[in-house]
């Protein structure tokens, strides 16, 4: 069984969340490849068994080649198990988590044919401190964590590692039972 996981992230928290997922699919038994959706445009689908992309979003959107990934390879991601996966602050608060699932289902639905066989909206990671970063959605985003009580102060760190792990293994299994059905048909 071989995985690839295609990573859309600016600063590295996203590149890190597809490492683990990796991992976890490794310890499963998958031979996994993870590669930066900017690397990904040699990549044949067509030798995965599973294709896990993600991305982490700004502004409500994907990273540019992380969508791109999706479209370029919409056909022959057709007929493979896809999951996908957005993350950002929006997956680290439970208030949004209807926003966060209609959010990560709207992305798959701008791909009618790939029919994916997971979906998630992890949590993120965000660091006021991190100068080139500050813009209008940083103050406001900054406010509202105040509010709450969170120091800005220091970087906060809302990925999930168990939820993570716990969605890479289900989706393992998932999988492997859909790929060996398959081959007993
Ligand atoms: C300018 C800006 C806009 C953002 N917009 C969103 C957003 O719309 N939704 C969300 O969930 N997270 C948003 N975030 C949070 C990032 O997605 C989060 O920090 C993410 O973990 C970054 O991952 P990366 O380093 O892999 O790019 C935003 C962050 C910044 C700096």
């Amino acid at each position: 069984m071989k995985a690839l996981i295609v990573y859309g992230s600016r600063s590295g928290a996203t590149r890190e969340i597809a490492g683990e997922i990796g991992r976890v699919l490794s310890e499963q038994g998958y031979a996994v490849t993870v590669e930066d959706a900017r690397r990904s445009k040699g990549l044949d689908v067509n030798r995965f068994d599973l294709v896990v992309v993600g991305s982490s979003v700004f502004m409500t959107m994907w990273k540019r080649h992380a969508t791109a990934f999706l479209k370029r390879n919409a056909k022959a991601l057709a007929v493979k198990n896809v999951a996908l996966f957005s993350s950002g602050t929006a997956g680290g608060d439970p208030a949004l988590a209807d926003y966060a699932r209609e959010s990560i289902a709207k992305v798959a639905r701008k791909f009618p044919e790939i029919r994916p066989v997971a979906l998630a909206y992890f949590g993120g990671y965000l660091d006021f401190n991190d100068r080139g970063r500050i813009d209008r959605f940083f103050g406001a985003v900054r406010q509202d964590f105040e509010k709450k009580g969170i120091d800005t102060g220091r970087p906060i760190d809302q990925r999930d590692w168990a939820a993570i792990r716990v969605w890479a293994i289900g989706l393992a299994t998932k999988v492997r039972s859909t790929v060996q059905e398959m081959a007993q048909a």
